[in-house]
């Protein structure tokens, strides 16, 4: 089926034809929205600094912050970056095709506005078949943020996306993304790696392959621009339960309970909620990070609700990145 609405053709049934026809748009210098299996992406020809520009604009996101470029061939990683570091393959054996960007020293055929002046580009090669298909088809590496507004809940259906951004020429509805929260973005240093933000691949697994080497988190974001502390924020006040003040105690118990929703990790539901939503039926942090956008976006859609307000998860494995993302989406309605 083939709906077509202004400008937006929207594919759901992704056959090779449609698949080419996407391709096609790429080599056009137009923006094709895309699956991953972490979350939808905004895709344009990362070597075509027009078509990139129109990323920036359709997602209404700052210019310093950089792209990640995707690619479906380990080789392309040399067309993009000037490192020999022996380590990048070894990492991409593991981990590729899926869920980590690697910022490397980028090349000069890198567009600056790709990776917003900085010296270096972040490079991932996403495993979905939609996604490694479109990359190859079009045989160009694919420039591609989180499909949203700068700021907003990342996509992890098509219909996310649509909500969202109403300029993109060509969207691919490839379903429900599996992982639902971004890649984990690290970069190489002498002695180790640095994690730049948290994802579904964790240190302890980059330590199985890079052994003996030093790792911390990059606290003071230097290095990535685009790592700001509010993001991924709904469009109604969201809270985190355990970090709640008595002042929005208060507020909350003086706001009618139908307006309340609740969202569940451990399996409790609280007394005082008119809608309760469960992270996980079993307290399953992979589970819970694939839920967790799309919650979030239904919640945001629902106009009988106004607050949310959501329970911790456990900080371990990828429950160090939904708590990233949830005290983001939570960081403006602080205090
Ligand atoms: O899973 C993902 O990574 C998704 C899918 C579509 O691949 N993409 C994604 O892109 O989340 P985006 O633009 O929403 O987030 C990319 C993050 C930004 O916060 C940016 O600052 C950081 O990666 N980044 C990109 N290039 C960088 C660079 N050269 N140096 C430091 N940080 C970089
Ligand atoms: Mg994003």
């Amino acid at each position: 089926c083939n709906l077509e609405r202004k400008q937006n053709i929207i594919e759901t049934n992704i056959t090779k034809d449609k698949i080419i026809e996407a391709a096609e748009a790429i080599k056009e210098g137009k923006l094709v929205a895309f699956p991953t299996e972490t979350v939808y992406g905004l895709g344009a020809n990362a070597l075509d600094p027009e078509a990139v520009a129109k990323i920036f604009i359709e997602k209404e996101r700052p210019s310093f912050d950089p792209l990640i470029v995707h690619i479906s061939n380990i080789n392309d990683i040399e067309l993009l970056t000037t490192s020999k570091d022996p380590r990048i393959y070894k990492i991409a054996e593991k981990f590729w095709p899926g869920p980590l960007t690697i910022v490397l020293p980028k090349s000069s055929r890198v567009p600056n506005i790709v990776t917003s002046g900085l010296n270096t580009v972040g490079i991932r090669m996403p495993n979905n078949p939609i996604a490694l298909s479109l990359i190859s088809t079009s045989g160009k590496p694919i420039a591609a943020p989180s499909a949203n507004k700068f700021g907003k809940i990342s996509p992890t259906k098509a219909d996310h996306v649509i909500k969202q951004l109403k300029g993109v020429d060509y969207v691919l509805d490839g379903g429900s993304t599996d992982i639902g929260i971004e890649s984990t973005v690290i970069t190489l240093k002498e002695d180790g790696f640095v994690i730049l933000r948290e994802g579904y691949i964790t240190a302890d697994n980059l330590l199985e392959v890079l052994p003996q080497s030093k790792h911390k988190k990059d606290s003071m974001h230097l290095e990535s621009p685009g790592l700001l502390k509010s993001h991924y924020s709904p469009d109604k006040p969201i809270f985190i339960e355990s970090e709640l003040s008595s002042e929005q105690i208060d507020n909350l118990s003086n706001t009618k309970k139908n307006k309340k929703a609740f969202i569940s990790f451990s399996g409790r539901s609280p007394e005082g909620y008119g809608k309760i939503e469960f992270l996980s039926k079993n307290s399953d942090l992979k589970e819970a990070a694939s839920n967790l956008f799309s919650i979030l976006h239904k919640l945001e859609e629902d106009l009988a609700i106004n607050v949310i307000v959501t329970e911790e998860v456990p900080e371990n494995g990828i429950g160090i990145a939904i708590m990233d993302r949830l005290r983001k989406a939570s960081y403006r309605y602080k205090k």
